[in-house]
C-alpha cells in the first residue's frame, strides 16, 4: 500500500496503510463466494478478471454479481449494494429498466442482427435529432467506435491529419486521445499507454482545457481537422468550462476551418439533451454511448446539416463497407429497440429533474462532511452526477485536477464505501443516479462518507 501523497498531517498518512489492511480483511471476511470465484478465474482469465480494468476494484478482488435491479445489486455472498458507479455511466439509466427489458425481450424474438434497418433507426435518429440538434446520425457498438468513425471522417473532410484534444481527456480507446502535455508543453503517450502505433504527438495537440489563448495559437496553426471534446471534463473529476470558453471554442474552430465534436457520453447526466442542449452549443459531431440503450452495446454519432452536405458524395459506393468506418454489428436491430425504449421511455425530459435533484442532495451530504472533517477537499456537481476532489480548489484543467488525484486514499475510501454497501466507480470519486436511484441511498453514502471522513481526520 502506497502512502497518499501528503495533504495531511503526518499521522494520518502514517495511519492510511493501517486503516486500509483493517478494510481489506473486513473485506475478505465478508466476501468468502467472490474469493472463491476469484480464485478459480486465475485459471481461465488473464489475471484472474474478464476485462483488465476490473483490477482496478479495491479489496483484492472484485465483488461477483448475482444480480442488479434499479439502483442497487446483489453479490453472489448475499450482499446488497448502492449502485453509484451504475457501469460508470453505462447503467445510468438504472439496472434492467423495465421499458428496455420488455423492448429487448420482444425484439429478441424478432430477429437481433440483419445489416438492415428497422423502422426504430428512424425513430432514434429523429429523437437524437430533437434533443442534440446535429440532424445526421449514424450507430456504432461503443462511444469509442463513434469517436473514432467521428474523427476518421473529420480527416477525410477537411484533408487534415491533426487532431486537438484537452489535457487529460477521456474519449475511451482512441489513440488519438491517449496524450498528454508535459510540464514543458511537449505532447507525449499518456502515462499507461500500452503500444501506441505512433507517437501520439505525431497525431494530437493538446490543449489545457479553459485556456483560450493556447487554444487560439495552436488553432491558428491551420492543420487541426477536429477538436474532440466533453463540454465539462468528467474523466479528471469535473472541470466545468469556464464562461466565454464554448464561445470561444465554437467562434476559433469555425474561423480555423476545423470541425468540433461534443463527446456527450457522460454529460448526457446534464440532460436529455446533454451540455449541448441545456447550454445551446452548435457542435458540429455530436458523439454519445453507454446508457443510450439502458446497458445493451449502442452508441450514436451525428453531423450537422453542413457536415453531412459536405461529406455526400465524398465516400465511394464501391468502398463504403471496407474505408475504416464500419462494425458488423453495429444498428442491429437489438440495439436499436433498445435505444428507442431507453430515449422514449427511460431517460426522458420527466426523469432528469429528480435525478438532477439527488445529486444535489449527495453533493450538500458530502459538502457537509468535507466542511466538518476540516479536510481540504471539495465537491462538484454536473447535472445528476458528482465527485469530490482532494483539493479545496476547484480545477480549472486537466493538470490541476490531476494533481489533486491520491490513489492510496481514493482506493481507501472506496473500499470503506464497499464494506458498507455502496459502490463507487474505481476509476473516480463519482457518484451517479438513475432514475431509480432514491434519497434513503444518497442518505446512506451521506452517512458512509461522513463516518470515513470523521476517521481520516481524527
Ligand atoms: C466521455 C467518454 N467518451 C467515450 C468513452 C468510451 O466509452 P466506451 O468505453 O463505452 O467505448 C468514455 C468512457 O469512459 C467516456 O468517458
Amino acid at each position: 500500500m502506497e502512502g497518499s501523497r501528503g495533504r495531511y498531517s503526518s499521522h494520518v498518512v502514517a495511519s492510511l496503510a493501517e486503516l486500509h489492511a483493517r478494510e481489506e480483511a473486513r473485506f475478505v471476511e465478508s466476501h468468502p463466494r467472490s474469493r472463491e470465484l476469484a480464485e478459480r478465474a486465475r485459471l481461465s482469465l488473464f489475471e484472474g478478471v474478464p476485462m483488465h480494468w476490473m483490477r482496478k476494484w479495491p479489496g483484492g478482488f472484485p465483488v461477483f454479481v448475482q444480480e442488479a435491479k434499479g439502483a442497487h445489486f446483489v453479490d453472489v455472498d448475499g450482499i446488497e449494494y448502492v449502485d453509484f458507479c451504475l457501469g460508470d455511466t453505462g447503467a445510468m439509466t438504472g439496472h434492467a429498466p423495465g421499458p428496455t427489458l420488455n423492448a429487448v425481450t420482444d425484439q429478441s424474438a424478432k430477429g437481433l442482427t440483419l445489416m438492415l434497418p428497422s423502422e426504430d433507426a428512424l425513430w432514434v435518429g429523429e429523437e437524437l435529432t430533437r434533443r442534440f440538434g446535429v440532424s445526421s446520425w449514424q450507430f456504432a457498438l461503443t462511444a469509442t467506435d463513434a469517436n473514432r468513425f467521428a474523427i476518421r471522417l473529420a480527416r477525410h473532410l477537411t484533408g487534415r491529419s491533426t487532431i486537438l484534444v484537452f489535457n487529460w481527456c477521456y474519449h475511451g480507446t482512441v489513440d488519438e486521445t491517449f496524450a498528454t502535455l508535459g510540464d514543458d508543453g511537449v505532447v507525449r503517450a499518456r502515462s499507461g499507454n500500452l503500444g501506441p502505433p505512433v507517437d501520439p504527438a505525431v497525431t494530437t495537440r493538446v490543449v489545457e482545457f479553459n485556456d483560450v489563448h493556447v487554444l487560439e495559437r495552436e488553432l491558428a496553426r491551420g492543420d487541426v481537422a477536429l477538436v474532440l471534446t466533453e463540454p465539462a471534463l468528467t474523466n479528471i473529476g469535473i472541470v466545468h468550462p469556464e464562461p466565454g470558453f464554448h464561445g470561444a471554442l465554437r467562434e476559433l474552430t469555425r474561423a480555423n476551418g476545423t470541425l468540433l465534436a461534443i463527446d456527450e457520453t457522460h454529460t448526457i447526466c446534464c440532460g436529455p439533451g446533454g451540455y449541448t442542449q441545456v447550454h445551446g452549443l452548435e457542435p458540429d459531431i455530436v458523439t454519445i454511448g453507454k446508457p443510450i440503450a439502458g446497458g445493451v452495446p449502442a452508441a450514436a454519432y451525428g453531423f450537422s446539416d453542413d457536415v453531412a452536405a459536405r461529406l455526400a458524395g465524398r465516400i465511394e459506393l464501391e468502398d463504403v463497407d471496407v474505408g475504416g468506418v464500419g462494425g458488423t454489428l453495429a444498428a442491429n436491430a437489438l440495439s436499436l429497440a433498445a435505444m428507442r425504449a431507453t430515449l422514449g421511455e427511460v431517460l426522458t425530459e420527466e426523469a432528469f429533474p429528480r435525478m438532477i435533484a439527488l445529486a444535489g442532495r449527495w453533493t450538500a451530504g458530502v459538502e457537509a462532511g468535507i466542511a466538518e472533517s476540516g479536510l481540504p477537499w471539495h465537491v462538484t456537481q454536473l447535472g445528476c452526477r458528482a465527485e469530490y476532489l482532494f483539493t479545496a480548489h476547484r480545477p480549472r484543467n486537466g493538470a490541476e485536477a490531476h494533481a489533486a488525484a491520491d490513489f492510496a486514499l481514493e482506493r481507501y475510501l472506496h473500499l470503506f464505501a464497499l464494506n458498507r454497501g455502496i459502490l463507487l466507480t474505481p476509476f473516480h470519486n463519482m457518484a451517479l443516479m438513475s432514475p431509480a436511484t432514491t434519497e434513503d441511498d444518497v442518505d446512506l453514502h451521506t452517512e458512509v462518507f461522513n463516518e470515513a471522513v470523521r476517521e481520516l481526520s481524527r
